[in-house]
């Protein structure tokens, strides 16, 4: 297997409220940019999923946590010794943007909760996306306590304890807290050390069907390019199982809305892979973890901005059903986070924002009980039974995260 050294095999969500400082924690950590879209650089937001990748390294002849780095000489001159190669996905604090996480959220193994210092915990995006972490169950938690710089030492003191109170019974409990300054680049270290003990890279089974759930597509031509020299079109995700190699047909569903006998009906669509990029190099095979870009045979109208973000690929014949209603049973939150009105049961007739793997897709609520609702959806999900299903309600003018639903066909 072709596996390049630096190809990432974790993937480690950073969630946070807006501007406690996500971008720059990965900036510090990866030496890059995770805004790399115009738009986020022109309103300084990450509005899509954005990430980098980290090479962890050792420092062999220093004690821990000192030894622990992310540049490849030591203080003492030597070379140090690679870890791992962790992706981070920076998912977006942007408060409207709720989707967009828990879409990302699907793609990761575990989380780093960033919270600023110079803030009262919690602030509305910290307590939204904890509450998310904690629905969908991602339980490998470490907490960055960032701009410590900008704190004395009391206020400092005070903070953590209200993180504590914080997080004390969900998922976070227990969940070490790290005093760093991304921007200072301090505790570095100490933060490394932590993920490196929480959040461990998950075992997985090579022999298993290849899924990806796609994040993204693009077209990579420049406006202008000959037709007999356009590239295929490009997906950018993750793979949670399995393994793709260069040459492989693969199957995209729900796939594409064409007519049939004057109806509309979605069909798979499939093609090859033509090429692999995985921790920012090209290889001949991938493996989960981290994110990935596979270039295909697919007419790049159909991969152009982001047409077929949401969908899942494998093997032609290997992927779960696509479904265009479905029921699903439904654990309601008790209150919406951040605006702390109580939530009412889902009724009948109601539209709901369903976020399935990558895929966000409205829905109306064709049947309302107790702990359980059928839906229709506007635009299919191809989703297995037992998938998880964050659960949008409009609230006011915005989509607020009232409940997660399981899948049951
Ligand atoms: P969004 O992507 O908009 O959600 O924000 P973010 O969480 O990614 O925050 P970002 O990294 O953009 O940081 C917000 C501001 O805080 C920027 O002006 C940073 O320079 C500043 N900042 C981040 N970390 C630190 C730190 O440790 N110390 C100080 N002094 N400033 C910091």
């Amino acid at each position: 297997m072709t596996r390049n050294d630096r190809h990432p095999e974790v993937n480690i969500g950073l969630v946070g409220h807006v501007d406690h400082g996500k971008t720059t924690l990965v900036e510090a950590l990866s030496g890059s940019w995770t805004d790399q879209h115009s738009e986020e650089m022109k309103r300084g937001i990450s509005i899509r999923l954005g990430y980098a990748d980290a090479t962890f390294r050792q420092c062999p002849d220093m004690d821990a946590p000192e030894c622990y780095t992310v540049a490849e000489t030591c203080p003492d001159g030597s070379e140090s010794e690679r870890l791992r190669t962790v992706s981070f996905v920076d998912a977006p604090g942007h408060e409207t943007l709720m989707a967009t996480m828990l879409s990302g959220a699907s793609l990761m193994d575990g989380a780093v909760l960033v919270v600023s210092a110079t803030e009262t915990v919690p602030q509305a995006q910290t307590q939204e996306h904890l509450m998310a972490l904690d629905s969908i169950g991602i339980e490998n938690i470490v907490i960055a306590q960032n701009k410590i710089d900008l704190v004395d030492a009391d206020r400092a003191r005070q903070n953590y304890e209200e993180i504590e109170e914080f997080v004390e019974g969900t998922v976070a409990e227990g969940a070490p807290v790290v005093p760093i300054s991304a921007g200072q680049e301090a505790n570095l270290d100490l933060l490394i050390e932590a993920i490196e003990e929480e959040i461990p890279t998950p075992e997985r089974d090579p022999g298993a069907d290849a899924r990806m759930h796609v994040a993204r597509s693009f077209d990579i031509n420049k406006p202008g390019t000959r037709a007999d020299e356009l590239l295929g079109g490009v997906l950018g995700g993750s793979l949670v199982a399995g393994e793709l190699d260069v040459g492989d047909e693969i199957e995209l569903r729900p796939g594409r809305e064409v007519e049939h006998g004057g109806e509309a009906e979605w069909q798979p669509i499939t093609t090859d892979v033509r090429s692999l990029q995985a921790g920012g190099e090209s290889a001949e095979t991938v493996t989960p973890g981290g994110l990935l870009g596979v270039g295909t045979g697919l007419d790049p109208s159909l991969t152009k901005s982001d047409g077929l973000a949401g969908q899942i690929a494998g093997p032609p014949g290997s992927l779960p059903p696509t479904r265009e209603e479905f029921t699903m049973s439904v654990s309601l939150l008790d209150r919406v986070v951040g605006e702390g009105d109580a939530i009412e049961p889902i009724s009948t007739g109601e539209p709901l924002m369903l976020t399935v793997g990558t895929a966000t897709t409205v829905g109306s609520v064709t049947s309302a009980r107790d702990d359980e609702c059928e839906v229709r959806l506007k635009r299919p999900v191809c989703a297995a039974d037992g998938t998880q299903i964050a659960i949008n309600r409009r609230v006011g003018t915005r989509w607020r995260l009232i409940g997660i639903g399981t899948l049951r066909g």
